[in-house]
């Protein structure tokens, strides 16, 4: 078993097990090596052995516990035939939705068009370098990917005003998510994975009366079905206002924090284990600051279950050097 399940399973406290959330990816020169030769960003995604090469880039450089499979939460998108791209300096644009076509596809459809993924943890799990170590395996939480799919961009650049305003194209494509989300889910458990981390990047934009229906209902139903399977899940609702009310509603097996969170007040309300939450801004700082805030996270945590990580994804401009003390830090502690 790795040390990231058994913080999670046994609440062990004596170890420090980390992994970072896009540990592979565009800080890594060698990343970038493969990236400029590869232009179009979901073919990469569905390249089996490049994909399980870019998996295992940081597991080579740095002593990590896990290797999360190179992917992308759009996958699910893409795999239900609807247009993905990824623009340069502007991030993922969909095409057109088709409610009625998508209601056609079949799970063999599906799988055959993700299949590429599966392969790739395979490859990944059966690697050397994840001896002993965890094989993540993710998708997006319904919320975040309904907002994708349907804004057809990042609301970062712009949430549509009439997102809300067709509730019976919300139902039906909720739905599909749920639907092929546990096949997407089951078959990187069937490939391999061995933990599965739901991401809710956009969960922060809904407001507490619409939580019920766009953020509990949909992720307690990916976690009983992961559960079932015997697997780990960890849940990240990034920005989410109360994190003690969702892990009692969601009941994950670990619960990953943002950076704006309080560590302090996570600690005395959240019985489960916890992962995450330094600023990824701090690896742009300098190695004794990185320090001091990576101790300060696992002097809170020292008697918690704890899984160090960071509180969103690490930045395309840290320096590699910055990752390697990091996790030196967390190693010698
Ligand atoms: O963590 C990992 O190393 C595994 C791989 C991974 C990627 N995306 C690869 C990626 C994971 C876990 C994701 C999750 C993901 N993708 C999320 C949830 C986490 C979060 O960041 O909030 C979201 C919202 C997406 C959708 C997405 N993918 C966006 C908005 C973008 C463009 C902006 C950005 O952050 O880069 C991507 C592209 C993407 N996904 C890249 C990588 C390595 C960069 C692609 C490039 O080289 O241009």
């Amino acid at each position: 078993m790795s040390d990231i399940k058994r913080v999670i399973k046994d609440k062990r406290t004596d170890l420090n097990p980390i992994w970072i959330m896009r540990q592979a990816g565009r800080y890594l020169p060698e990343f970038r090596e493969i990236r400029k030769k590869n232009t179009d960003f979901i073919k990469l995604c569905l390249n089996s052995n490049l994909a399980a090469e870019i998996t295992l880039q940081p597991l080579k450089r740095f002593n990590l516990d896990a290797a999360i499979i190179f992917s992308d939460i759009l996958i699910l998108p893409y795999g239900l035939k609807q247009h993905v791209e990824f623009r340069k300096n502007v991030g993922p644009i969909l095409g057109d939705l088709n409610i009625d076509q998508i209601s056609k596809i079949t799970e063999n459809d599906f799988i055959k068009r993700v299949d590429p993924v599966y392969k790739a943890i395979n490859l990944v799990k059966n690697n050397e370098l994840t001896k002993n170590k965890s094989t993540i395996g993710f998708v997006g939480a319904p919320w975040t990917l309904l907002v994708y799919i349907l804004n057809k961009q990042s609301p970062k650049i712009k949430l549509k005003e009439n997102f809300f305003a067709d509730f019976s194209l919300i139902e039906k494509t909720l739905k599909m998510i749920d639907r092929f989300l546990k096949i997407h889910i089951k078959n990187q458990i069937d490939s391999g994975a061995d933990i599965i981390q739901i991401f809710d990047s956009w969960a922060g934009l809904l407001e507490d009366k619409d939580y019920n229906f766009y953020i509990y209902n949909p992720t307690c139903s990916l976690v009983e079905f992961t559960k079932s399977l015997n697997v780990p899940v960890i849940c990240f609702p990034r920005g989410i206002k109360n994190y003690k009310k969702y892990c009692e509603i969601v009941k994950p097996d670990a619960i990953c924090i943002d950076y704006e969170v309080d560590p302090i007040k996570i600690e005395k309300e959240i019985k489960i284990p916890v992962q995450g939450g330094m600023d990824p801004k701090v690896l742009l700082t300098d190695k004794d600051n990185l320090k001091k805030e990576a101790i300060k996270y696992l002097d809170i945590f020292k008697d918690h279950p704890y899984i160090f990580n960071l509180g969103h994804g690490i930045l395309p401009e840290t320096d590699p050097s910055m990752m390697d003390y990091l996790v030196k830090t967390i190693k010698d502690y």
